[in-house]
């Protein structure tokens, strides 16, 4: 029997596919609507310490290749999430799905994190360190030494399973960068890559989103060779105890399955789940499973990581 089951960290999920953090999933009804889908989890909107209306409309905008959005973290506040993934703990603690989160400010994530620590939330919290929307906020993940510092100081009071939402990198150099800054800490996982930041889309002779004069991340089909990129070379350098959660460009069976052949325990679905809602994760883990079945691979572990290089 072909499986797509996955495990992060001590926790099992019937299936690798799920959305990625950002589309559908700021609402508790789009969060019941993935979580009775074919998806293994659901990670939230990244949420902040207060609500946020974000960037003004419009903020998201499609073309044939993907997409570009400047939302700007609108979000309900983190204790809209953080009490909702409370109930459905209660209801059934083996389930676990993601609640993502970032601060204003170093010191709203401190107090992010530590309301976390001390409540009775037990699942995964992703850090979403690559935010490119804030007007006047640079990606935190852009600049190690910030990064570096701001682990070190979540890591003396954190002790629950804590992962990374990283942007994109461009150079080899930077992936070893990151590379051993990541390797200092006791992650549980990196979810790479967020959207490639501050791109920018025409139609006729006019920008097709409002805030920042049009400028905002590029998901969807333009950007799955470089998140395979990042995904394979964070595989090869992280220690093993590092998982890694695979997001861009997925919008088939094929797609997740590069991801997963280059590292990926889980694979994340963002512009082709806003596409084509939650049938979204049936159809993608029947292609999947096809793919598996001709292949002879039983599970994810055949082939993760298992990337051929020419001799
Ligand atoms: C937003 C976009 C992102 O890529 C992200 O990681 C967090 C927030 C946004 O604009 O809302």
């Amino acid at each position: 029997m072909v499986s797509t089951s996955t495990q992060i960290g001590n926790f099992y999920f019937d299936n690798c596919l799920m959305n990625a953090a950002g589309v559908r999933c700021m609402t508790i009804e789009d969060l019941e609507a993935i979580r009775h889908s074919k998806a293994g989890a659901f990670v939230t909107k990244t949420a902040t310490l207060e609500e946020r209306a974000g960037n003004p409309s419009p903020r998201m905008a499609s073309t044939p290749l993907g997409t570009i959005n400047s939302m700007g973290l609108p979000n309900q506040g983190f204790p809209y999430y953080l009490d909702y993934l409370l109930s459905l703990q209660k209801n059934d603690p083996n389930q676990s799905n993601i609640l993502s989160v970032v601060g204003m400010s170093q010191m709203e994530t401190h107090v992010i994190l530590q309301t976390i620590q001390n409540s009775d939330y037990q699942g995964l919290v992703e850090l979403n360190l690559s935010c490119p929307n804030v007007p006047g906020k640079p990606q935190i993940a852009y600049d190690f030494d910030t990064t570096e510092s701001l682990l070190k100081e979540i890591f003396t009071y954190y002790k629950k399973p804590l992962g990374v939402k990283l942007p994109p990198y461009f150079d080899i150099v930077h992936f070893d960068q990151m590379a051993t800054i990541l390797n200092k800490f006791p992650l549980t996982f990196i979810n790479s890559v967020n959207s490639i930041g501050n791109g920018l889309v025409i139609n006729d002779e006019t920008v097709v989103i409002k805030p920042k004069n049009g400028f905002g991340g590029i998901g969807g089909d333009y950007i799955k060779p470089t998140a395979l990129a990042n995904v394979h070379a964070f595989y090869q350098r992280l220690k093993p105890s590092i998982q890694i959660i695979g997001t861009g460009g997925v919008k088939s069976g094929r797609d997740a399955f590069e991801h997963i052949l280059c590292g990926a325990s889980m694979v994340q679905i963002g512009s082709a789940f806003g596409y084509e809602d939650v049938a979204i994760f049936k159809r993608i883990q029947e292609e999947l499973q096809a793919i598996m079945k001709d292949k002879v691979y039983e599970n994810l572990n055949d082939f993760r990581g298992k990337l051929h290089y020419l001799d």
